[in-house]
């Protein structure tokens, strides 16, 4: 059974400021926060940061995920090799609210090097209160998980 209301938040090095500043962010909205870090700025790779958040994700610890890299595409690419992670790159709000409604997205990713902070809580927002429509988004989702094998 998924958490509700629980989010897993990581990032590489490239991205410790803007984990903070979204950390504080969802925190002050009443999501119950885990940081799993890193601390330091010391380089981190960040397939192993993706990874573990995914993992967490998969096994129902957290209702949502949010990652973030340099540009947020390594520790996407990641993160999606997780079985039961849909994790998108989004770099705007329309992007971050359709990867909920049409893609039931489970993680989020963002680029530290790409947005700046304000748009970057601004899709954050975006995508923590979009719901799922299901339906016909359904069918297609099932499609992708019939992928995974
Ligand atoms: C780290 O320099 C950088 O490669 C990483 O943050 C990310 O952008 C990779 O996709």
């Amino acid at each position: 059974m998924t958490q509700p209301n629980r989010l897993v938040l990581t990032s590489d090095h490239a991205a410790i400021e803007l984990r903070r500043a979204i950390y504080d962010h969802v925190s002050a909205k009443g999501w119950e926060v885990d940081d799993i870090g890193p601390i330091t700025t010391e380089s981190t790779p960040y397939p192993e940061r993706g990874a573990e958040a995914a993992r967490l994700v998969a096994a129902g610890q957290y209702q949502f995920g949010i990652l973030l890299c340099g540009t947020g595409q390594g520790i996407m690419m990641a993160a999606n090799k997780v079985k039961g992670i849909r994790c998108g790159v989004c770099m705007d709000t329309f992007s971050a609210r359709m990867i909920r409604q049409h893609n039931d997205a489970n993680m989020l990713s963002i680029g530290a090097r790409v947005v700046g902070f304000g748009l970057a809580l601004d899709i954050v927002d975006a995508f923590l209160t979009a719901e799922f429509e299901g339906g016909r988004h359904g069918t297609r989702v099932d499609m992708i998980k019939a992928l995974e094998g």
